[in-house]
């Protein structure tokens, strides 16, 4: 976001806000403005952030001018404007990780984007809740424009973090199985799903809640082979479960705390927890035994840093946003449930972003 940020701000001659033709640098030429979510500060009230007005710079030989159409609000988001995330922008900063665009605009040296093609943001940072952005060619990812506007939106964070957690931690073979927690989570509903593609079983774990039944059996239509709360997980252990699947390698913990303990002791000898999400705000409790006797590695994973990691491998990540969005276009991925949201609403979105048990909402821009 940054670069987009400075080139935003630090455009040239910028004489009055709205979209129009105007004089800038002695040259009357049409200047573009956009709405933007923008905070000023960091807080845990999150009522720093405004909607402001915003003139663009012009597309220069490489960058490319988009209209968002749809951007989530993820707890990354809110982590950012509360200043606990491990990367923060410069202020003003745009709130926004993850969205869908359409190019609207193309630099004469550009080739690898068209006009009308939808993209996504490559890295962390963006600022994807506003209407419009300039910004580098190279910062954006095309994708195609056949999957659903909500798929689209929502592909390049959560289903990424869980298709590099299914293939980068342990050999897994078609009847494996892997468990995790916050199983309701997008990153868990998009595991249940690839895992399900790939013929892996999955255990899932959720929080007990009233309409347990209803959630588990909305998984089990996702591909979930198994539902089960914390409480059960606890009280009886994986009992009858483990009569019908192999024990699991790979275990995904979202929340940490006893959750992320209970994951890890579930797991077979040699097994591999990721550690990707802390939820609970609680650290991960980890019984002695399971590394002793089971020799169980722990890990962590960043889907920000492996992003940055591959940054010049531009294959790498085309490959799998296309990967994924064949599974969108094939059915055999879908976006969460989200709540959508008309971007003017946007507090009401972010209010249900840290409610508990609350769906995943969704910035409408068009
Ligand atoms: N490392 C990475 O690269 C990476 C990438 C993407 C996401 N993440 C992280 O993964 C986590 C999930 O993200 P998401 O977008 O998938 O989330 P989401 O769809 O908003 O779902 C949030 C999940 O967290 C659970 N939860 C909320 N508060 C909790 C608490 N106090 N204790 C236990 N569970 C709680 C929710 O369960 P209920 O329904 O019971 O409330 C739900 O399962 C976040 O921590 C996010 O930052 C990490």
């Amino acid at each position: 976001m940054r670069s987009v940020l400075v080139r935003v701000l630090q455009a040239p001659g910028m004489l009055v806000l709205g979209g129009a033709h105007r004089w800038v640098a002695g040259h009357c030429r049409r200047v573009h403005s956009c709405s933007a979510l923008v905070y000023r500060r960091h807080g845990p009230d999150l009522e720093q952030l405004r909607m402001e007005q915003w003139d663009l710079p012009a597309v220069g030989k490489h960058s490319v001018r988009l209209r968002m159409l749809a951007a989530p609000v993820n707890p990354a988001d809110i982590n950012m404007m509360q200043g606990t995330y491990p990367i923060l922008p410069e202020f003003p900063a745009v709130g926004g990780n993850e969205g869908v665009g359409e190019v609207m605009e193309v630099g004469c040296e550009v080739g690898s984007l068209r006009v009308g093609d939808w993209v996504v943001p490559v890295d962390a940072g963006f600022g994807t809740w506003r209407t419009e952005a300039v910004c580098d060619a190279t910062d954006l990812l095309s994708v195609p424009s056949d999957v659903s506007l909500l798929g689209a939106a929502t592909v390049s964070v959560n289903p990424c973090t869980a298709y590099r957690m299914l293939h980068d931690f342990q050999h897994l073979e078609p009847g494996h199985t892997v468990i995790q927690n916050g199983a309701n989570s997008a990153v868990g509903q998009a595991v249940i799903q690839i895992a399900a593609a790939l013929g892996l079983r999955t255990i899932n774990i959720v929080r007990d809640r009233p309409n347990y039944e209803a959630l588990a059996a909305e998984l089990k239509a996702m591909g979930a082979d198994y539902v089960i709360t914390e409480e059960q997980l606890h009280s009886t252990g994986l009992g009858n479960i483990l009569q019908e699947a192999p024990k699991p390698r790979l275990g995904l913990n979202c929340v940490g705390g006893l959750s992320g303990g209970l994951v890890l002791s579930s797991l077979d000898s040699g097994g591999t927890l990721v550690t990707y999400g802390g939820m609970a705000k609680k650290p991960l409790q980890i019984p002695a035994k399971s590394l002793i006797f089971k020799n169980i590695s722990l890990k962590g994973f960043w889907m920000t840093q492996w992003k940055r990691n591959h940054r010049t491998d531009a294959h790498l990540l085309q490959s799998m946003v296309d990967a994924l969005c064949s599974m969108l276009r094939a059915g055999q991925l879908s976006p969460p449930a989200l709540v959508p949201v008309p971007f003017q609403h946007y507090r009401q979105a972010i209010q249900a972003t840290v409610q508990a048990r609350q769906r995943k909402r969704v910035l409408l821009m068009q």
